[in-house]
């Protein structure tokens, strides 16, 4: 395993980090205790020393799965990483009801890594005005957390702002070679770096969806002189770049976790070659002609007047078409759109009334009213309510 350095903390902290988002299923859907348990532990022993979970994961079972996984002995050997829902915060006083909680849940006095979940530049605003920063500083004076940061899934220009906001140690940002200019991004990555944050990466698959190779894809990885799964080209590229501290992988395979390690072992800053970066550019640009809409993310279009959530249709119609798994796509659909996480009301592509207002500022001239069609023929069938009861459960559960 390779180790990189938190910038501001010196920690040394293992390349790769277990996510607990999606941890081993039994046929019925709760966590597979047993097997989620023994595959935690077996990645510390060969090496991960940061482990990251979240008040909503699992409907609120991972965070007390970790607890277990973590007894042992095994607390001491990581670094604990774990969410504030900040969807979820109505007062200053809520901030404290959900630390507490994740405290007791997690089986410990203090989180190593504590993270203000999911912000965009809306749901930054909220929690800033209920006094978030005064609560990350008394957590940090009375011990309950070490180091703050952020997760981030807004647009650049919040990114910045969200960054220069508060003397954060690090931040999340989902990122790979497809989101180079999505969310975050390439440039916000070299932003959070050039202020001295450490970067946990996650996402660094893309969900799991550039593990699934099209054929056009297969073809272009065979020009390649060396010979590597696809896994393992989409995480070295992650790692190539020196600003990632480390990077998040939702494993819940054995032989997953087995194979993610030994690229951890390998995989240096800057170690591919350039003719290997450009390979990756080219499965990126083929990747992004498979694309059924080319929306950057830059949110130029919004706000829209009747509140529909543009970018993130557009994200979850591509998602649809590229992972080849409807029922996820469709799941990450509502999440996002349907109100469950944010400040913002639900924003579904239905409500579009074709008033054309995007158009004239969309970059990339895309026919956003048209295709908004499309998004509901295909993602909004008669499973959105069930869906989002669903994600209600998952999302929306609060302390007893
Ligand atoms: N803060 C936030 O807002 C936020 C949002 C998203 C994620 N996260 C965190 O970041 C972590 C990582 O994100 P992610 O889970 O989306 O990461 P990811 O690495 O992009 O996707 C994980 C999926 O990739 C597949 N995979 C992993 N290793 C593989 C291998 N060697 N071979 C084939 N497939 C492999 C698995 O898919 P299958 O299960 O389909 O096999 C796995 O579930 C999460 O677990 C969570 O802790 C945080």
């Amino acid at each position: 395993m390779l180790y990189r350095t938190m910038p501001k903390n010196g920690d040394r902290l293992s390349i790769l980090g277990f996510g607990c988002m999606r941890l081993p299923a039994t046929p019925e859907g709760a966590i597979d205790e047993p097997r989620a348990i023994a595959q935690i532990r077996a990645a510390i022993d060969a090496g991960v020393n940061y482990v990251d979970t979240a008040w909503p994961y699992h409907a609120g079972a991972s965070e007390p799965l970790l607890g277990k996984s973590l007894r042992d002995g095994y607390r001491e050997r990581v670094k604990l990483a774990t969410k504030l829902p900040s969807w979820l915060v109505t007062s200053r006083a809520d901030m404290d009801r959900f630390l507490d909680a994740q405290l007791s849940r997690l089986e410990t006095d203090h989180i190593d890594y504590y993270l203000v979940h999911a912000l965009d530049g809306p749901l930054w605003d909220a929690v800033a005005a209920h006094g978030v920063a005064d609560f990350l500083d008394a957590a940090k004076a009375d011990g309950r957390i070490v180091n703050a940061g952020f997760s981030f899934h807004g647009l650049l220009p919040d990114f910045r702002r969200i960054v220069d906001a508060y003397p954060w140690i690090f931040c999340q940002i989902q990122y790979n070679y497809l989101d180079q200019q999505f969310q975050a991004g390439t440039e916000g990555l070299r932003y959070a770096a050039a202020k001295g944050l450490g970067v946990v990466v996650m996402e660094p698959l893309r969900g799991g969806m550039l593990a699934r190779s099209a054929p056009a894809i297969a073809a272009l990885w065979d020009e390649a002189g060396a010979r590597r799964e696809p896994v393992d080209w989409a995480l070295r590229w992650v790692w190539n770049h020196p600003e990632v501290t480390l990077l998040l992988s939702g494993m819940n395979e054995e032989a997953h976790i087995a194979q993610n390690v030994a690229v951890a072992g390998q995989a240096l800053p800057g170690a591919l070659t350039d003719a290997e970066t450009a390979l990756v550019d080219r499965v990126a640009a083929t990747y992004k002609e498979l694309l059924r809409v080319g929306c950057t993310g830059c949110g130029y279009c919004m706000p829209c007047p009747m509140g529909v959530q543009i970018p993130k249709c557009f994200d979850a119609y591509n998602a649809l078409h590229l992972s080849g798994d409807d029922e996820s796509a469709k799941f990450r659909y509502v999440v996002s759109v349907g109100g469950v996480i944010g400040v913002d009301a639900p924003g579904f592509a239905s409500r579009c009334v074709a008033c054309g207002e995007c158009l004239e500022k969309c970059p990339q001239h895309i026919e956003i009213p048209e295709v908004l069609k499309s998004v509901v023929a295909e993602l909004e069938d008669e499973g959105v309510p069930a869906r989002m009861e669903a994600a209600s459960k998952m999302f929306k559960v609060r302390p007893q």
